[in-house]
């Protein structure tokens, strides 16, 4: 058993967390999420019986909600998940993606310090990167964020390197886009788009082609925050590590899709503004961590053909499945607005 018993996962009802939250169960830790639940809780069908797990309802913005969850959970580490997790639904509302990710996200960092939990692994991103000439893009590059999401992102791994101390470990999760079928499934990351494109409507439509778009595994992003468990504190503590598998232009996607699917999927290509393009080096986890992701992304579109097949999932457009489309539909889970979520709320 690892020196962490009991975990929570902030966020844990998404897609990563779908697919994290059974392992941590697997290997015998007590398992707390806490998740706002905006995208419902059919994801964790699988665990929700489960002994060991329990599920709060909650919003990381709301202070007096998260003391009382730290007060009453006694948790050795935390994986922060919650987040607006893209780009564009970061866009739709600063005021509510500031509240979230930025004030709500370090309130999460600075309670569970003070509570005494050992070890919180953040869910960063490798867009704190920003736009790079270099080839590789290693961890010790400087941080150039262009989105709002990507700031916080970044904003978010200073506060937690603030706040890291002998008995606090911190830890920031710059992953790749992830790929491959979870319980919550997310079909607006590159990969996933593309694959779904292509079995539901026999076509891929490729923005652009040249860019370099690196992709990791549901499942090894996954085992990435279990092996940052197991490492040893001293390594980790207040360190960032990219976390990526494969390295592919959006045109490769496309192509290895085509190729792995084996059937008449046409691709059409548009031109696009959106020309980021970079490498994530993966050199810094292997080294150090010895950790080496073990899904490839063929494996992750052959995941999400078999679930198509079992109709674990059917329609790419429907909304659940898109973040920025479920947050506009359902715009009264989210407090657009930010702040009004703390006045109104009677935790
Ligand atoms: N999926 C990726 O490609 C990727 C890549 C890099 C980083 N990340 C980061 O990993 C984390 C998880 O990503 P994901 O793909 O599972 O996203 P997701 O959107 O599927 O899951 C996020 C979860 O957080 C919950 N949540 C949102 N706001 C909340 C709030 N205010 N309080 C409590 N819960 C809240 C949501 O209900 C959801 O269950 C995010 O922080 C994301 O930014 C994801």
């Amino acid at each position: 058993m690892s020196d962490f018993p009991s975990i929570l996962v902030t966020g844990g009802a998404g897609y990563i967390g779908s697919i994290l939250v059974p392992k941590l169960l697997d290997r015998g830790h007590d398992v707390t999420i806490f998740d706002t639940f905006s995208f419902g809780r059919d994801p964790l069908d699988g665990v929700v019986d489960h002994a060991d797990l329990d599920l709060v309802e909650g919003d990381i913005r709301d202070r007096e909600r998260v003391e009382r969850l730290f007060e009453e959970g006694d948790f050795d580490a935390v994986i922060h998940l919650a987040a607006i997790s893209n780009d564009p639904s970061s866009n739709l509302d600063p005021e509510l993606t500031t509240s979230v990710n930025r004030d709500g996200v370090q309130q999460v960092m600075d309670i569970a310090r003070a509570s005494g939990v050992d070890r919180l692994l953040y869910a960063s991103s490798a867009s704190v990167y920003g736009i790079k000439e270099t080839e590789d893009v290693t961890e010790d590059l400087e941080l150039d964020p262009i989105t709002l999401y990507a700031q916080y992102k970044a904003e978010g791994e200073d506060h937690l390197n603030g706040i890291v101390d002998d008995d606090f470990c911190g830890v920031s999760v710059r992953a790749a886009t992830v790929c491959g079928y979870a319980p919550r499934l997310r079909l607006d990351l590159v990969v996933n788009i593309l694959t779904s494109h292509a079995l539901d409507r026999g076509e891929i439509r490729v923005y652009g082609g040249d860019q370099m778009r690196p992709n990791i595994h549901v499942e090894d992003i996954s085992d990435f925050y279990i092996h940052l468990l197991d490492a040893d504190r001293e390594t980790i503590n207040g360190e960032s590590y990219n976390v990526s598998n494969e390295n592919y232009t959006v045109m490769g996607l496309a192509e290895l899709i085509q190729d792995v699917l084996d059937n008449d999927v046409e691709i059409e290509v548009e031109p696009t503004d959106d020309n980021r393009s970079y490498h994530l080096s993966a050199e810094k986890v292997a080294r150090e961590l010895e950790f080496h992701p073990e899904y490839s992304i063929e494996q992750a579109v052959r995941d999400l053909q078999s679930a198509y097949r079992d109709d674990e999932w059917s329609d790419h457009d429907a909304s659940t499945h898109h973040n920025v489309e479920w947050m506009q539909e359902h715009p009264e889970d989210w407090n657009f607005g930010g702040e009004t979520y703390l006045e109104d709320t009677d935790a």
